[in-house]
């Protein structure tokens, strides 16, 4: 496939369609001057703008530098197509602090999220500095272009965490098939798709007036790594697995309804007079009608981590989510759903992550955080 632009009103990754694999990773700066920021930024902007081309991360490759010197690109892609890399930064609240002098320019949509009901953070593998979001259709193309960036920082930045996704769980166009989670569910039916221009507008994009101006374009990302307690879910009887996401899991129509993409009747009551689409079902919870309209374009990823020691899969979805301001979309909707969704028997949130992620690329001149810096 064709290489995705790297320039443009918006970061690529977001309303690209979302391709089959995940790198992503989390990074802690290391260094305390601002110039070698900025520095590093410049030059993960120039390795970024080539490696989603598919060509190699430095202008000497893999074997055309002097055999005294690491090469500037690790290999491992050398032969492999662009495979529809994208790479999408973010900046994480730590970042906004007195080390750099950004404290005045932390936007206000970038305040930390709550405390959530239930939820089991780990903070070895929760938050940074800055993160980047590698999605290709293969996952060596992904990790490679991780890795070199992990490389090019060094002195500058450490990787605090990492993480792979092996499938995605969501569509973001409609020109594409809704993939399934690891519960065997259709994950993505009613997403913000690309095609939603006049929605992602409103939801998606933070606009002029939001604020801060560095911010015009961008969106914000929410990361949370969710693991799932899939040998129970695996015990659980296909009944109970439809009442608590208020879908079939065969085409994925709302409980009462016969396809996909019908729209879903809250209202509706069974013959015992209860409602169809029970009231701690996922969808209903999720659904913007329940939430004062409030929407996320969702781009998570499928997840196993080998397994525990204790004889079952680690194993989840790497929930990734995109919206104009988490305060009124992620944190209202996962407040009920920490509450009361039933899926949280067999769930248990044990990362999380937010990150400003500023607008596109404009031109080759551009770099990474130009406006924040
Ligand atoms: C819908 C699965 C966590 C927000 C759905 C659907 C499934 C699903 C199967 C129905 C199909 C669709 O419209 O995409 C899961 C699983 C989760 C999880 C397995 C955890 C392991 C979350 C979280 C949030 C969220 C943490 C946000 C805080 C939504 C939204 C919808 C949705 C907004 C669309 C509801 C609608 O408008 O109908 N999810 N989800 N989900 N989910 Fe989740």
């Amino acid at each position: 496939s064709d290489p995705v632009s790297f320039y443009g009103e918006h970061q690529a990754g977001i309303v690209t369609p979302a391709q089959d694999r995940l790198h992503f990773v989390s990074f802690d700066v290391t260094t305390d001057k601002r110039a070698e920021l900025v520095e590093l930024m410049q030059e993960w902007t120039a390795a970024a703008a080539r490696l989603v081309q598919g060509k190699e991360a430095g202008t000497f490759g893999t074997v055309g530098g002097v055999p005294e010197a690491a090469p500037d690109d690790t290999g491992e892609a050398l032969g492999l197509p662009a495979s529809g890399l994208t790479l999408t930064i973010g900046f994480g609240p730590s970042l906004f602090d007195d080390r750099f002098g950004l404290a005045g320019k932390r936007p206000a949509a970038l305040a930390d999220l709550p405390k959530f009901p239930g939820e089991q953070l780990i903070p070895e593998i929760s938050g940074g500095d800055i993160c980047v979001q590698a999605c290709a259709h293969d996952p060596q193309v992904a990790v490679h272009a991780i890795r070199n960036l992990a490389r090019i920082g060094f002195g500058k930045v450490s990787v605090r965490w990492s993480q792979l996704g092996f499938g995605r769980t969501s569509s973001t166009s409609r020109a594409q098939a809704t993939p399934r989670n690891l519960m065997g569910f259709k994950d993505g039916t009613n997403n913000l798709k690309l095609e939603d221009v006049e929605l992602l507008r409103q939801q998606l994009w933070v606009g002029a007036q939001d604020g801060p101006a560095w911010m015009t374009g961008g969106s914000y990302m929410v990361t949370r790594k969710i693991r799932m307690m899939v040998e129970t879910w695996d015990r659980t009887s296909l009944g109970e697995q439809e009442a608590i996401f208020g879908r079939d899991k065969g085409v994925g129509a709302p409980m009462g309804k016969k396809a996909e993409f019908d729209t879903p009747d809250f209202a509706a009551k069974g013959g015992d007079g209860l409602p169809l689409i029970k009231n701690d079902a996922h969808v209903r919870l999720a659904h913007p009608t329940t939430n004062g309209g409030a929407r996320l374009l969702r781009r998570g990823y499928n997840f196993v981590d080998g397994s525990d020691g204790l004889g079952r899969l680690d194993a989840g979805l790497f929930f990734i989510a995109y919206q104009r301001d988490p305060r009124k979309q992620f944190v209202p909707v996962q407040m009920r759903l920490a509450k009361t969704d039933s899926l949280n028997e067999y769930i248990k949130h044990i990362s999380s992550g937010l990150w400003a992620c500023p607008p596109g690329m404009r031109d080759a001149g551009d770099y990474w955080g130009r406006a924040l810096f």
